[in-house]
């Protein structure tokens, strides 16, 4: 090992290179809490004191994970690389999870970014195409792209798909300030308002809205009159960006405001609940969360390489639509009667014109068709035939040997518990799959993958299914 010098200040690629590991994995270490983080020069960088980097190297010496190197080569069996993957702590139960674009618009039942991170980083090489079939919010696609792979994401659900393409757009610094003065011009008319009554002494800002509202005979059931208005200003300046990067992250930042400013009771609570948002608290809020999406979107985009490229693809799975052939896949599936994301995503995909319905009749396993008073009566088998499917479309595109993660947990069908990865496990089997690993991790309780009314799961499975069949 290489001596470490008193006087010096080494940088994370030093570190990583004197603990022999390769500085991404240092990056998930400090990211997973493993080894402490170090200091900050003033623009932000990391720099270790020499203690800081004997602490990283004692670490590295000492842990089973970074003893064993992991070199990935086609074709072998899993087996040699479960000591690596067995080692990792997956419950990461201190770490940060919305860092860069992932915390700029909720969605249910994400998964935290440090499980595909890891997976991507011990079961794929830089340059690999990683996918996550239910994308979802892009989380997956984040930390691909992060970690210079190419990223595809499908998902049935249109607003998913649009938060995916903002979470992994590669702004520029014009469209930056253009969304950034968008904001500010979004202040200023909230604070500018007037409570309803004491408008009537004082001329009434132009909207240039006018009377355009989305077609949806609910929408005074769900939201006040005046935040209806604000909502709709706000659309139609996000609708005036000519460019599609702009005023997708301009509609994303608007979508994410939509259900706090609604009755709605919370993102996994279709329930009326009055919440008296004040008069121009609704611009207000757009403003904070297009300067927070802004942000992000910048810090990722200093980030990652141009030459990264991420495909989203909006597509039923059960269509078997067309997709690039794929090095890895990691992904949280949907579980049966356990989210219905059509349901909650009603009033933002009304406001962004989506066409709901169709979604709706598309979503796997939502509790609408799980339910045991539901007329479409599906069950367990219903859900394993669904993946038989998708697995045998999957092992097509997935190179032979490919690892195909999934992240998740059992559910409750009419009293009885389904072990889904089991289902998972099987379907997989039917189509030239093998189960290479399962590994359970504890979920924290503020991140459970499942409506707490319907089973108070804390516990997963991370199912590693490897392909042995598709084409060559
Ligand atoms: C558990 S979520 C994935 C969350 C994602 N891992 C994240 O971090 O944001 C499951 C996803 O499956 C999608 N989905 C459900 N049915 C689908 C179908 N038939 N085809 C494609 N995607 C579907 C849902 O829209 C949802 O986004």
């Amino acid at each position: 090992m290489n001596h470490i010098d008193a006087s010096q200040r080494l940088s994370t690629a030093e570190v990583a290179r004197l603990a022999g590991v390769h500085k991404d994995t240092l990056l998930r270490w400090l990211r997973a809490g493993l080894v402490r983080e170090p200091h900050r020069d003033r623009h932000g960088w990391r720099y270790f004191t020499p203690a800081e980097a004997q602490a990283v190297v004692n670490f590295a010496q000492s842990s089973t994970e970074a003893t064993q190197p992991l070199v990935l080569v086609a074709g072998e069996p899993l087996t040699p690389y479960l000591g690596k993957l067995a080692a990792i702590d997956w419950d990461f139960a201190d770490a940060k999870t919305s860092y860069l674009t992932h915390g700029i618009h909720p969605y249910p039942a994400k998964f935290i970014p440090q499980i595909p991170n890891a997976l991507i980083q011990e079961l794929s090489s830089v340059g690999d195409t990683v996918a996550d079939i239910f994308c979802g919010s892009g989380t997956t696609l984040v930390e691909a792209l992060t970690l210079k792979r190419h990223a595809v994401g499908i998902d049935a659900n249109p607003l998913a798909c649009l938060i995916s393409k903002s979470k992994t757009t590669v702004i520029s610094e014009s469209e930056a300030l253009d969304l950034l003065a968008l904001a500010q011009r979004a202040r200023t008319l909230g604070d500018s308002l007037l409570p309803t009554g004491e408008d009537d002494l004082f001329p009434a800002p132009r909207f240039v809205s006018t009377a355009w509202r989305p077609a949806f005979d609910k929408l005074d059931f769900w939201f006040e009159p005046p935040v209806i208005e604000e909502l709709a200003e706000a659309l139609a300046w996000c609708r005036e960006f000519a460019g599609e990067l702009a005023r997708n992250l301009a509609l994303t930042a608007f979508s994410a405001i939509v259900v706090a400013v609604s009755k709605q009771d919370s993102d996994t609570r279709y329930v009326r609940r009055d919440k008296n948002i004040p008069t121009g608290e609704t611009l207000r809020r757009f403003a904070r969360s297009l300067e927070q999406a802004t942000r992000a979107a910048v810090e990722f985009s200093q980030l990652v390489e141009p030459r990264f490229r991420c495909e989203v693809i909006a597509a039923n799975l059960l269509d078997l639509p067309e997709i690039p052939r794929l090095d890895l896949v990691v992904c949280s599936p949907p579980y049966p009667n356990a989210y219905s994301y059509h349901l909650y995503h009603m009033t933002r995909m009304v406001w962004l014109g989506m066409d709901q319905p169709k979604f709706k009749r598309d979503e796997i396993g939502s509790h609408r068709k799980y339910s045991s008073n539901s007329r479409n009566g599906a069950t367990a088998q219903t859900f394993k035939a669904e993946f038989a499917r998708i697995l045998r479309w999957l092992a097509g595109s997935l190179k032979p040997s490919g690892y195909a993660c999934f992240v998740v947990g059992d559910s409750t069908l009419k009293g009885q518990r389904i072990h889904n990865a089991d289902l998972i496990s099987e379907a997989g089997q039917a189509a030239g799959f093998v189960e290479a690993m399962r590994i359970d991790r504890t979920m924290q309780a503020s991140k459970k993958a499942f409506n707490p009314t319907i089973g108070k799961i804390k516990t997963e499975n991370i199912l590693i299914l490897e392909n042995r069949g598709g084409r060559t």
